[in-house]
């Protein structure tokens, strides 16, 4: 029998999703759980418009750093007309007890390198009178919950080689403060840096804080999951590539695919 939607389902599903990734390897998995995807172009960029189970969605490549990331999700809300914007991708992790394999959902991010003292406190964003950007609760707990049934059985998503390849056990889902910069943390100290300049910060990456802000600027909610694909030290970039194949796109589209099919 076919499945019966309640009202609240389908005010769900009407609306439009734009979901953001920052590398080739993800979108391209996004892509493949799109079986109607059509490609525009806008700002040079290719969206993809399609559907996930019924959603309307748009998908697109941001490419890394904070412009490119701005870049996207204005044209996914001006020229998509997006009702609400995720994020999905890696991050290297600077919190006490984060561990590779572990996933990461932003409550409220900050740009790392925002800098404009003395005129205006470290981190603050000038004329805004705030540092921090707060997502979307109700999108970031939805995402939050399907990443948490999906990191229940991680060798379900991710199969027994990738496991031990990666030597992952029992992953967890984190809450809490993203912080982004334009930079690739790979040392020890500018990791210890910024975890005493940002002591909650729980992990570092490159676009999220942009994002929060351009949804904050027009009210669009956002939510954003990053798997943890390092250490942010010297070591973070062993391995970057082979990981984001095998195991951080493989979550986001099954973390995706329990939020949009629960
Ligand atoms: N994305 C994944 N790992 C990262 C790191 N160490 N620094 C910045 N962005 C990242």
């Amino acid at each position: 029998m076919g499945r019966i939607y309640l009202p609240t389902d389908l005010a769900f599903m009407m609306k439009r999703t734009g979901i953001i990734s920052a590398v080739h390897q993800e979108l391209a998995a996004v892509l493949d759980c799109l079986p109607d995807e059509q490609r525009q172009c806008a700002g040079g960029r290719d969206f993809w418009v399609g559907h996930w189970h019924g959603h309307d969605v748009v998908a697109v490549l941001s490419r890394i750093g904070k412009v490119a990331a701005a870049t996207t999700a204005t044209a996914l809300i001006e020229r998509f007309g997006v009702d609400r914007i995720v994020f999905t991708g890696a991050a290297g992790g600077i919190g006490d007890g984060l561990r590779v394999g572990d996933v990461v959902v932003a409550s409220s991010f900050v740009q790392h390198d925002m800098d404009a003292s003395p005129l205006f406190a470290r981190h603050e964003v000038p004329l805004y009178g705030q540092a921090r950007f707060d997502t979307d609760a109700t999108l970031s707990n939805a995402l939050a919950n399907a990443a948490r049934a999906v990191l229940a059985h991680p060798g379900r998503t991710l199969g027994a080689d990738a496991l031990a390849a990666f030597n992952l056990h029992a992953p967890l889902v984190h809450v809490g403060l993203i912080a982004s910069g334009d930079r690739f943390v790979a040392t020890q100290a500018e990791s210890a840096a910024l975890r005493c300049a940002l002591p909650d910060a729980l992990a570092v990456e490159m676009e999220g804080a942009a994002v929060a802000q351009v949804c904050h600027d027009y009210g669009v909610p956002f939510a954003a999951l990053r798997t943890i694909s390092d250490r942010a030290d010297d070591g973070a970039y062993i391995d970057f590539t082979r990981f984001i194949d095998q195991v951080a796109s493989r979550y986001s589209v099954a973390v995706l695919e329990a939020y949009f099919n629960p």
